[in-house]
């Protein structure tokens, strides 16, 4: 369909020579040179090392939201910590949220620690082995799953992320938005090239591709081992596919964190659910119409950014000379053990600010 509609494009635009073009009826065509590139070029990763199952699965759900860079250390402190299924499934939410902290969106921690105990209690520790299957664990989508079915199982599932995107994207000359439903056709080109053979090592190096070679701008072609395939290539088109998504403004946003300080210890609340890092640990946030006290000292001014919100925060440190009120949501703990607790990102550049300020 789109695919075909791309390839029949192309067709008329280059006449016979087109048969040269990406085409869903031969994947091996594909494949093969792909492959051959891969054994040569692949990125070292510390997840792949070997098919292990939980490996895999780890490593796709910390590279959802995060770039392979930072995901490389995350990963092998975790893998460290916890080294099996089983461990991870019998560690507190606690233990999981402070190891994932600095990687952000915890929710993907709160399933994985969900989805660990439930491959230990209903699968006796071993993960299905479908892609089906595997969607039915907390976190795990449809790209995930095929990552996972395909690497770890051996299952011919496509896979589609920002990389392989835009490799197939500009394959198939596909000039449409992409991105949420509108990558559905991509989806379905996708599926049309993964090969029976090695469909693993075919999505990992379709994404290698896209990291080292079909970058976003300034791809090198003269070094693509598909460029001969390539419809955007052909035609022109490279630098305009995949077509931009429109950007969302970002909303700006002030607030005022009060550090209640007395003595060495602080006073720090559990995020509410619902709320940005539900169940991680910040300073007080300072209601709209709450005054700046007399005698609070400006401590710092940082600015983060949370999905397309951008925030400017103010912190303030109250000395109080007496504790205030503790419970389960709110604890009044010395400074040095706030490295103990897992922080959202503002309130630990905080804590880190207390720290060398003595
Ligand atoms: N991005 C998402 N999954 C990946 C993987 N397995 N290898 C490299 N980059 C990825």
């Amino acid at each position: 369909m789109a695919l075909q509609g791309a390839a029949a494009k192309h067709r008329s635009i280059r006449g016979p020579k087109a048969t040269r073009a990406a085409d869903p009826a031969k994947p091996m065509a594909i494949a093969r040179p792909l492959l051959a590139w891969y054994r040569r070029h692949r990125r070292d990763l510390p997840w792949r090392m070997n098919r292990d199952p939980y490996r895999v699965w780890v490593s796709e759900i910390m590279l959802q939201q995060t770039q392979v860079e930072r995901v490389k250390d995350f990963f092998v402190r975790f893998i460290d910590r916890f080294p099996a299924v089983e461990s991870l499934a019998a560690a507190s939410e606690r233990q999981v949220l402070r190891l994932w902290e600095g990687l952000g969106y915890y929710r993907r921690a709160r399933q994985l620690h969900a989805a660990a105990k439930r491959v230990v209690a209903d699968h006796a520790g071993s993960f299905p082995d479908t892609a089906a299957a595997l969607r039915e664990l907390p976190g795990i989508g449809r790209y995930t799953a095929g990552a996972i079915a395909s690497i770890a199982f051996g299952r011919r599932e496509p896979i589609l992320e920002a990389n392989s995107r835009r490799v197939f994207a500009r394959l198939v000359g596909h000039d449409r938005p992409v991105g949420g439903a509108a990558d559905e056709p991509l989806w379905q080109v996708a599926a049309a090239f993964v090969p029976v053979r090695d469909p693993g090592l075919f999505n990992q190096a379709i994404m290698d591709l896209g990291a080292i070679i079909c970058t976003p701008t300034q791809p090198q072609c003269d070094r693509c081992p598909l460029a001969g395939l390539c419809v955007a290539r052909a035609t022109g088109r490279i630098a305009e596919i995949p077509a931009p998504t429109p950007r969302r403004a970002a909303t700006l946003v002030r607030e005022t964190a009060v550090v209640i300080r007395q003595g060495d210890r602080v006073l720090v609340e559990r995020r509410p659910a619902g709320a940005w890092w539900e169940g991680l640990w910040d300073f007080p946030l300072a209601a709209a119409d709450d005054k700046v006290a007399r005698g609070d000292r400006r401590l710092a001014s940082i600015s983060y950014t949370v999905t397309h919100h951008r925030i400017t925060r103010r912190v303030v440190v109250r000395r109080v000379a007496t504790a205030p009120p503790a419970g389960r949501t709110k604890r009044f703990v010395a400074i040095a053990e706030l490295d103990r607790l897992a922080m959202t990102a503002p309130g630990r550049r905080i804590a880190r600010l207390l720290d060398a300020n003595g």
